[in-house]
């Protein structure tokens, strides 16, 4: 292994040194990042919590009664153009076309955690997987084509409408559970997963750290969760919402908050207070030249993050 590159927390001296493996991810670099966090001293930590730009995703105690992850201003941007979830040229593009590099990384980690064989055709079967967020079904559909047995949520009933529709289409994925609900209402029902997915859903709810424990307590122990976002960095700005929304058109303008972003870093922490372990992470970096997506080292925009839950945790 190299050295790639230093997470430094700006003010505080906390560096982190993250560790390259060969296929693309970063192998072991998020448990050490937690590890190293764990270890440290409390009052980086406590800074860290206090800063203003991290303060909205530790607005709430460890220990409080769940809120509610909706935001009504969200949602309704979800809604108005959920007859599109299946145009491969409509506003949902940017996911179709990204979907194979997201489900390499997601073969790729719940593989090597849960001992299958990545080159087997269905090498989930028999794994309980949740979508949260799940729209139309972009993701839940190869889920359920890879042996998983799934489950896909969505706060906006039109989507879910969608995904049922399309999922019936094909024998593969018709028996996918399609339910219009959020991860905390799921908790409350008791139920649990191996592995938990939500992908591009946390910039748009709107309790980020509290979205977290639900998905945590989703999760059985020893079991996964994949959340992938977009990085609170200026480059980000510059191309995830610059360039994506006002000069490319690729999504509606709005679709994104730059505020709602969230740092590796902070994800990191929110998920680690929440009970889960990042142990992998790997960004998105799209060619302008083929058109397509791939894994890189590079998460200063796009970046997926694989966490595992302890063994004796609840
Ligand atoms: C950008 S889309 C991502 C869809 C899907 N995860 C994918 O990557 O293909 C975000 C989705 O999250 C849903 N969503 C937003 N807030 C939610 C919440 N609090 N609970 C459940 N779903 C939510 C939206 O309705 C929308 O379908």
């Amino acid at each position: 292994m190299t050295v790639l590159g230093q997470i430094y927390v700006m003010g505080y001296g906390l560096s982190v040194s993250l560790f390259y493996s060969n296929h693309y991810y970063y192998h072991h670099t998020m448990a050490s990042v937690s590890n190293h966090l764990r270890n440290s001293n409390t009052t980086i930590l406590h800074r860290i919590l206090k800063s203003s730009s991290a303060a909205r995703c530790f607005s709430q105690l460890p220990n409080s009664t769940p809120k509610s992850s909706l935001k009504d201003n969200e949602l309704a941007k979800f809604a108005a153009i959920s007859q599109s979830w299946w145009d491969s040229e409509g506003p949902f593009k940017p996911l179709h076309v990204m979907n194979p590099t997201r489900l390499a990384f997601i073969r790729s980690t719940l593989c090597r955690h849960f001992k299958r064989d990545p080159y087997s055709v269905r090498p989930f079967e028999g794994l309980k997987i949740v979508d949260v967020g799940c729209g139309g079904g972009i993701l839940s559909e190869p889920l359920a084509r890879m042996g998983a047995t799934v489950t896909g949520v969505d706060a906006v009933e039109k989507n879910i409408k969608i995904a049922r529709l399309h999922a019936d289409l094909d024998p593969t994925t018709s028996n996918i559970e399609f339910c219009c609900t959020t991860a905390e209402k799921l908790v409350e029902e008791g139920r649990q997963f191996d592995a938990v997915m939500a992908l591009e859903v946390i910039e748009h709810v709107a309790e980020p750290a509290e979205f977290c424990k639900s998905l945590s307590a989703l999760t059985i122990p020893e079991g996964a969760t994949v959340i992938s976002t977009i990085n609170r960095s200026m480059r980000a700005y510059a191309t995830a919402i610059v360039a994506a929304e006002y000069i490319l058109r690729w999504l509606p303008i709005g679709t994104h908050q730059w505020s709602t972003f969230l740092t590796p870093m902070e994800l990191v922490l929110i998920l680690q207070r929440a009970g889960i372990n990042v142990e992998e992470m790997a960004g998105f970096v799209y060619n302008p030249v083929t058109g397509r997506w791939s894994l890189s080292d590079d998460i200063s925009v796009n970046f997926i993050a694989f966490g595992t839950k302890p063994k004796n945790s609840a």
